[in-house]
């Protein structure tokens, strides 16, 4: 399958750390890797390397096991290593120019608001952001004590929306494109709790006012912690017996299915 003529950037982003936008960005690699697609990585959070280092160590399983499962292309970029903004974003561009011959350049970002972390959402042709059942992650969306307790002209958009808005409009303005925006719900509880029930109805009232989709959400569970250190995903046979396993394995395809087909969209119109 052939997605666009120039990569597609798929960029995992929330102004928060641990809500497994690495965890998540590397399974949407391989998920597309096994649709056939050619797949980059770029580990903008390269000073804390999660997903260069997983997929380092991936390398390092299949060589010592002698398995040949498909490794994405890994490309470490440290922030710090730069003393400008203006040396990082080139540097960063030209990075990105090396993947041009790829299909998807996914790129995953750090846990919080940096002018480098603004010109990657920038770049991005779809922004995916994962959030937990926590209200804290809610708040980065929307102010959630404003909206319950008075009457408002504007929607009191949290600090991470904002700062997804003047992005997209820099883009508009720059490059005419759209940089469209999934949030998915990931870590669900198998349980419903009353928070969840609260916190799904915030998020689907938001989303046609913020510009956002919801994705498919993914569950919480044991088996990504287990196996993200090795480079390991749900997706790779070896050890897939339980049920766990492979309902995760599902909500990765869905989510990835998901993602791929707001891009076909794109090429249709
Ligand atoms: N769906 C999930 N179920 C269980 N644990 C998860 C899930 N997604 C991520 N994790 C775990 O949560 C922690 C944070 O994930 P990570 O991908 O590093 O987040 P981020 O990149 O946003 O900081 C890791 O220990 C990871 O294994
Ligand atoms: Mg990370």
């Amino acid at each position: 399958m052939h997605v666009e003529k120039k990569p597609s950037i798929i960029v995992w982003g929330n102004a928060k750390g641990g809500v497994g936008k690495s965890t998540l960005a590397l399974h949407f690699a391989l998920q597309c890797m096994h649709e056939k697609l050619s797949v980059a990585c770029l580990d903008a959070d390269g000073d804390q390397g999660t997903l260069f280092r997983s997929i380092e160590n991936r390398k390092q399983y299949c060589r010592q096991k002698n398995l040949s499962f498909p490794i994405p292309e890994i490309i470490r970029f440290r922030p710090s290593a730069y003393t400008s903004t203006a040396l990082a974003t080139t540097a960063l561009d030209e990075l990105l120019q090396r993947c041009e011959h790829f299909d998807i350049i996914v790129i995953d970002t750090q846990g919080s608001d940096t002018p480098v972390g603004r010109y990657v959402h920038q770049r991005a042709r779809i922004l995916i952001s994962p959030v937990t059942e926590s209200p804290l992650d809610l708040d980065l969306f929307v102010n959630i004590s404003e909206i319950q307790e008075q009457s408002h002209h504007t929607l009191p958009l949290g600090s991470y929306a904002h700062m997804v808005w003047e992005q997209r409009l820099t883009k508009a303005s720059q490059t005419q494109e759209p940089l469209e925006w999934v949030v998915l719900r990931n870590r669900m509880s198998s349980q419903i709790s009353r928070t969840q029930i609260h916190l799904e109805k915030i998020l689907k009232s938001l989303a046609p006012r913020v510009g956002f989709y919801i994705g498919p959400s993914v569950g919480d569970r044991s088996i990504f912690r287990e196996l993200f250190p090795y480079g390991l995903t749900v997706l790779d046979r070896e050890g897939l017996t339980t049920l766990a396993h492979i309902t995760a394995r599902q909500e990765i395809k869905s989510a990835t299915q998901f993602i791929l087909s707001l891009l076909k969209k794109k090429e249709k119109s």
